[in-house]
Parts: structure tokens; C-alpha cells; sequence
């Protein structure tokens, strides 16, 4: 890894992220993106940065590409003969590894899904190689997503459902977050303070959760005293529906990354005729 050379085409949010989180861990990275006043930020660090996707792409060993989903396929064609015989990761949600495949054949090829918490190195990456690659593609990009955060090869099968789960999933947790700092603002406690017992519960319940190996229902029945605090505040969950509106929000958004995928299909192949 050490002496590996990494391009990371399309530095946006998840992009400037990646390319922060291998700085200082990898031989060197480039970053890419037309509009370059945007990432100036990064040239503070070792970065480099272009809007020269081919220069990125012949000057590295690994590919990341973090292009929104419409635009990976038609870049990673244009890219296809400084792709080859490299090891390509797609970040985007909904392409999947066929496309991919079909843009890039001489690429060794990895469909991937991580979230923004890679800005915090506690992200969590699921991947999936495509099944004609060597032993040693799955070794290092297990490598590369460890310098994220947490990782799991899984079947790409999965991928549109985890993207709703993990890739999605801060943005839901903030809105659950928010809510529950703003009833502690209701309260009257002091914004900081409120945000600040909300962020450390989530990290101490999300650590039982891992830890433990206890059901979640199990977890939860050991705050709620019969009569007590916390009951109360279950019982207006349920009452307001909180576990239907979050299970809705997952199977819609699933919906929307297979519905982004099948577009995406329709006007690569449009593009190809
Ligand atoms: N945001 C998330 O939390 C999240 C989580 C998991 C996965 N993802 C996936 O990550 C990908 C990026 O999402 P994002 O939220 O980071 O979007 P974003 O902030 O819009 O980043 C995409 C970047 O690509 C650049 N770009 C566009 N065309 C380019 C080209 N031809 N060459 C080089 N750069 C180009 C854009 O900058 P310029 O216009 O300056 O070129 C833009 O900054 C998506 O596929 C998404 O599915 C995102």
C-alpha cells in the first residue's frame, strides 16, 4: 500500500474524503475535478489535483472513481486504456459490476459502498470484486477500505439495499438526531450539551449493539423500567409510527438506487449505439 499511487476521479464530497483518508497512507494521490478552486484545500496536504482525468489515470496503480452515477460509464469508456490491468473501484451508488465491466474489460474491477463518515475514518464499506479477478484484488481493497473505517465483502446482490442502510444511513440518523436534540432543546438544555448527549448515546448504543451480541430488543428492554422514564418516550415512537416512517424510508430509497441503476443502463447503451 505504501508504495501504491492512487487517482481519485471526481473530488466532491465522498471523493475529497477518500483522497484525505489516503493521504500520508499510500505512495501518492492525485485528485480530479473540473472545477478546481473547489479542492484547493487539498494541495495543503500532499495531494495533487488536475482536471486531467487521463494524466491521473496513467500516473496510478488504483483507480477510485467517485463520479455521480450518470457520468461513471461514459468517463471510465473514455478512460478504458489507462484503466487496464489496474485495480478500478466504483464509489457510485447503482452501477453496477456488468456496467462497469462493459466500460473498462481490461480492469480489475471492484463495485464499492462507503458513506461520509470516511471524513471520519469510522466510515462502513461494503464491496464486492467482480468474479474474474485475482486473489490479491480483494486483499487490497479490504487495505483500502480498512483506511475508511470498517469493511465487509459482501454479494453484489445487497449493494442497492446497503446503499439505502449505510450509504444513506448517516443522513438518517441526523435526522433522527436532530430530532432528539431539538426535544432536549424543547426541555430547556443548551444546544451543545443536548447534541453532545445525543452523539456519545449513538456511539455507546451502536457499541453494544457490536459488542454485546445481544438482540436489539433485548438492548432496549434493559432501559425500560416498568412505570418509568423510558416507556413513556417508547410508547410516543410507536404511537407516532417512528419504526414504520424509518423501514418506508429504506425500501423507497432501495427503490430509487435500482431505478437510478436502470437509467443509467438505458443511456449507456444509448450512448454506445
Ligand atoms: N455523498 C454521500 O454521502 C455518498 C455516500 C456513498 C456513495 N456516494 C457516491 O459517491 C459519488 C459522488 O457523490 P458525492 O455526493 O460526492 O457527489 P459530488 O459532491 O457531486 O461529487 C462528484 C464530483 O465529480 C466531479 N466531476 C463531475 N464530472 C467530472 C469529470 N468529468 N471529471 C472529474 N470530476 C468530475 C464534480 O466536480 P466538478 O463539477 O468540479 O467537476 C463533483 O465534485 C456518487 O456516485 C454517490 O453515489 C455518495
Amino acid at each position: 500500500m505504501e508504495s501504491l499511487r492512487f487517482a481519485v476521479i471526481g473530488a466532491g464530497k465522498i471523493g475529497s474524503a477518500v483522497a484525505l483518508a489516503l493521504d500520508g497512507r499510500v505512495g501518492k494521490v492525485i485528485a480530479t475535478r473540473r472545477n478546481l478552486s473547489k479542492i484547493s484545500h487539498l494541495k495543503d496536504k500532499n495531494i495533487l489535483v488536475t482536471n486531467d482525468n487521463e494524466l491521473a489515470c496513467r500516473e496510478s496503480d488504483v483507480v477510485i472513481f467517485t463520479l455521480k452515477p450518470p457520468q461513471v460509464i461514459p468517463e471510465m469508456r473514455k478512460l478504458r486504456e489507462h484503466l487496464a490491468n489496474k485495480l478500478v473501484i466504483s464509489l457510485a451508488a447503482a452501477i453496477s459490476l456488468d456496467m462497469l465491466k462493459e466500460a473498462a474489460p481490461e480492469s480489475y474491477l471492484v463495485r464499492a459502498m462507503s458513506n461520509v463518515a470516511i471524513l471520519a475514518k469510522a466510515a462502513y464499506t461494503v464491496y464486492c470484486p467482480h468474479p474474474d479477478v485475482p486473489d490479491w484484488v480483494p486483499q487490497v481493497a479490504s487495505e483500502v477500505f480498512g483506511l475508511f473505517g470498517w469493511s465487509r465483502m459482501v454479494e453484489e446482490a445487497y449493494l442497492d439495499a446497503l446503499t439505502a442502510l449505510s450509504g444513506s444511513g448517516p443522513a438518517y440518523l441526523y435526522t433522527v438526531m436532530e430530532a432528539m436534540v431539538y426535544g432536549g432543546l424543547m426541555v430547556g438544555l443548551p444546544r451543545e450539551l443536548s447534541t453532545e448527549a445525543v452523539a456519545y448515546s449513538m456511539i455507546g448504543a451502536s457499541k453494544m449493539v457490536l459488542e454485546s451480541g445481544m438482540h436489539l430488543a433485548e438492548l432496549r428492554d434493559m432501559v425500560v423500567t416498568p412505570g418509568g422514564v423510558t416507556i413513556e418516550g417508547i410508547f410516543q415512537l410507536e404511537e407516532n409510527r417512528l419504526r414504520t416512517a424509518l423501514m418506508k424510508a429504506i425500501v423507497e430509497s432501495t427503490e430509487k438506487a435500482i431505478s437510478i441503476a436502470e437509467r443509467a443502463r438505458r443511456e449507456a447503451n444509448r450512448a454506445e449505439r
